[in-house]
């Protein structure tokens, strides 16, 4: 079902939205919007744009351009960037920061140049936690009044690639084994196992703790061999693997060995003796002793 849902939401990626920006409690500036899209999707450790443009009634305004990213509430909501630029060749420049990243996180920064009406923002290590609705605001501070806000904001979902964080072996022959896998991801990926080839059908059980998008997978095991974990989703897949116990023993070496000991010590026992019983028929006994040693 979780699955579905964020399928669902990603299916309405391409949509985009048109709408007039506002003044806060005043009315629509004609000619001016912005536009933002509806929904965006951010990949857990990776980054992401929020898009947002703008156009304004005054193509060739030379002022300050404040820009500001809020979250959750259009005008209330935590401010998480602010950065100021001046759209002239011309002028004191030294307050511009909108090429750096935030000074709290250094997470957010700006991709979009203002000065060419683009206020799109980046992610940087998108997290869980930063699911949430974006809205974007530009303020011409030099004419009064000129301050948009997106009303709409962006929705941004947060999906994870699968992860598996552990493989590992619990119990022991006596008590019985079984492997247990542990895996993130977000949707909850599916888990699929790769067993010794002689080994039963094996049953895995799993457990979901969906809040921390983690999935357990135990199998048990009955036979020594390699293990391969293999977790899947709509973002990506991962996989490890274990050798369990010892691989069923290769007897043929130890047992070539012996033989080919034998093989070679028997000769040389063999001439040994022929030349003991040659040389004590021959008187020579204690010459030969005293030379082996
Ligand atoms: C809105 O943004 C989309 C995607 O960036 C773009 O294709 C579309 O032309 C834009 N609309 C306007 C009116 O700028
Ligand atoms: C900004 O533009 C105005 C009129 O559009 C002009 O009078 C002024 O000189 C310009 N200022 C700078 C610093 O370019
Ligand atoms: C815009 O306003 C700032 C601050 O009030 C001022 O320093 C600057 O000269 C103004 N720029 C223009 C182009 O009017
Ligand atoms: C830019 O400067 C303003 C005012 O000093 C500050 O509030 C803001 O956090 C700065 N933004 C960046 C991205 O450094
Ligand atoms: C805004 O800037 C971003 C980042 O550079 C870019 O990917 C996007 O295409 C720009 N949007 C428009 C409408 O130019
Ligand atoms: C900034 O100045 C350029 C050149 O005059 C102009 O084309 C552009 O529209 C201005 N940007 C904004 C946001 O007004
Ligand atoms: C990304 O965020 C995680 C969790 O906050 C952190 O452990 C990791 O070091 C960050 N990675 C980078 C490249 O900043
Ligand atoms: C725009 O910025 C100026 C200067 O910071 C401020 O005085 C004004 O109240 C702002 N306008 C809006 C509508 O927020
Ligand atoms: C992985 O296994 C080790 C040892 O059993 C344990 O300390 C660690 O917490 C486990 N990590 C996860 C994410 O389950
Ligand atoms: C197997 O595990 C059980 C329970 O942990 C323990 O009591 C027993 O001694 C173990 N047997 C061997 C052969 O390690
Ligand atoms: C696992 O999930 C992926 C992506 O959702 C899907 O393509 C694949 O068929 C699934 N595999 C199994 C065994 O369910
Ligand atoms: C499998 O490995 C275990 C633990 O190393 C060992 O005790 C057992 O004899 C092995 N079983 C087979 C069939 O090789």
């Amino acid at each position: 079902m979780h699955r579905r849902m964020v399928r669902g939401i990603s299916n309405l990626l391409g949509l985009f939205v048109l709408f007039a920006g506002m003044a806060p409690g005043s009315g629509v500036s004609p000619g001016l919007y912005t536009n933002m899209s509806l929904h965006e999707l951010g990949i857990k450790g990776e980054s992401a744009m929020l898009p947002c443009t703008f156009s304004s009634g005054h193509p060739s305004y030379n002022g300050t351009i404040v820009v500001i990213w809020r979250t959750d509430f259009q005008f209330k909501g935590p401010l998480i960037f602010q950065c100021s630029i001046t759209n002239s060749s011309s002028g004191d420049h030294s307050s511009d920061n909108c090429t750096k990243s935030d000074s709290e996180t250094h997470r957010y920064r700006l991709a979009g140049d203002p000065r060419q009406h683009n206020l799109s923002l980046q992610i940087q290590n998108v997290t869980y936690e930063d699911k949430k609705r974006y809205y974007c605001r530009v303020n011409l501070t030099n004419i009064t009044g000129e301050a948009w806000t997106d009303l709409t904001g962006t929705d941004f979902t947060v999906v994870a690639r699968p992860k598996v964080m552990n493989l590992t072996l619990q119990g022991n022959v006596s008590v019985g084994r079984s492997l247990e896998c542990v895996v993130e991801g977000l949707p909850l990926p599916n888990i699929t196992w790769d067993r010794p080839e002689n080994e039963e059908m094996p049953t895995s059980v799993e457990t979901e703790l969906a809040e921390q998008n983690l999935i357990l997978s135990n199998l048990s095991v009955s036979q020594n061999g390699t293990y391969t974990c293999r977790a899947q989703n709509e973002f990506g897949c991962d996989e490890k693997s274990l050798n369990v116990g010892e691989k069923p023993r290769d007897k043929e070496p130890g047992f070539l060995l012996l033989v080919l000991l034998v093989l070679l010590i028997l000769p040389c026992l063999g001439t040994a003796v022929a030349v003991f019983i040659c040389m004590k028929k021959k008187g020579f006994l204690l010459r030969w002793k005293v030379t082996t040693r």
